[in-house]
């Protein structure tokens, strides 16, 4: 294990050990508040923490890079990992507990079945076209947190948007007594949403990177004079023309059934969302058409 700063944090790998150390809370009536994370951490991360430590009477966030949410073996192979960081970053953000297990302890005997349930269009568009299987794996690790830690409040980045929406509606259909707490998205000066993937881009991808949130500020200031169709076409023309990136969708969508909004005045919550490439990194952000950001 390496040195960590001073610091009260405890690191658990089992589940056993998680769950011990979490029952006193548990029978005591105290909150627990889970922020669950694939590491690489960066400051969206610990933006979760420190809502968490203010609403809870303890805080777990876990690291597990889950394999079954992957599309690829090389996209798997080439997440960053970075878990002595970290745990540094964690502890110095008051983490109480990091819940940091091996593969075999989350799919035991090599049991890598994942859910297999109708979520209606819900995983289909956007990124369940582009990810196939990504959703069911994301809400199978999902669901096995949260039997292992059984959180009140859980703290979600609203910069996976449609990862928000699935637990979301997996929370209710289920009936998991489980509060979702979603965040804002924490952006880099020049905009860029923070996140883990954006490490693995060279100097002039990352620079480049800026025209995703550039666009959706643009798009969010011509909601009502423009129709989605419109917009569709602008963001198009503007990636071809103007951005060695590669768009790989661009929907204007209803914040909770993720059915298209055609235009500002048939749509009360629309989100604006966008992939694209930058190399062959795939950047995700979103920006609500009808909240002030
Ligand atoms: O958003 C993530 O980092 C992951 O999808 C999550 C929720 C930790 C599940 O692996």
């Amino acid at each position: 294990m390496p040195a960590l700063i001073q610091t009260a944090m405890k690191i658990y790998a089992t589940i056993k050990e998680t769950e011990d150390a979490l029952s006193p809370y548990r029978n005591g009536k105290r909150s627990i508040g889970f922020v669950p994370t694939m590491g690489a951490l960066h400051r969206g991360h610990l933006s979760l923490v420190t809502r968490s430590k203010s609403e809870n009477d303890v805080t777990v966030c876990s690291i597990f890079v889950n394999p079954t949410q992957f599309n690829s073996p090389s996209d798997l192979e080439k997440y960053p990992r970075t878990i002595d960081d970290d745990m540094q970053m964690l502890a110095s953000a008051g983490c109480d507990i990091l819940f940091a297990p091996s593969v075999d302890e989350m799919y035991r005997k090599g049991d890598y079945s994942t859910i297999n349930e109708d979520f209606g269009i819900l995983d289909k568009v956007m990124e369940g076209k582009s990810r196939p299987g990504h959703f069911a794996g994301m809400l199978t690790i999902v669901n096995k947190l949260f039997c292992i830690i059984k959180p009140d409040n859980a703290y979600f980045g609203k910069k996976d948007f449609q990862q928000l929406v699935l637990i979301r509606h997996f929370v209710h259909t289920h009936h998991l007594p489980v509060i979702i707490k979603a965040c804002p998205i924490v952006r880099e000066d020049d905009g860029l949403a923070m996140s883990s993937r954006n490490r693995l881009l060279s100097a002039e991808e990352r620079s480049n990177a800026s025209i995703i949130p550039q666009t959706l500020f643009k798009i969010k200031s011509m909601w009502g004079e423009k129709t989605s169709a419109e917009l569709k076409e602008f963001v198009k023309d503007r990636f071809n023309m103007v951005s060695p990136l590669k768009l790989d969708y661009f929907e204007i969508v209803n914040a909770e059934t993720l059915e298209p909004v055609k235009d500002k005045a048939s749509g009360k919550s629309a989100v604006a969302c966008i992939a694209a490439f930058s190399g062959d990194v795939r950047l995700i952000d979103n920006i609500s058409l009808t909240e002030q950001v």
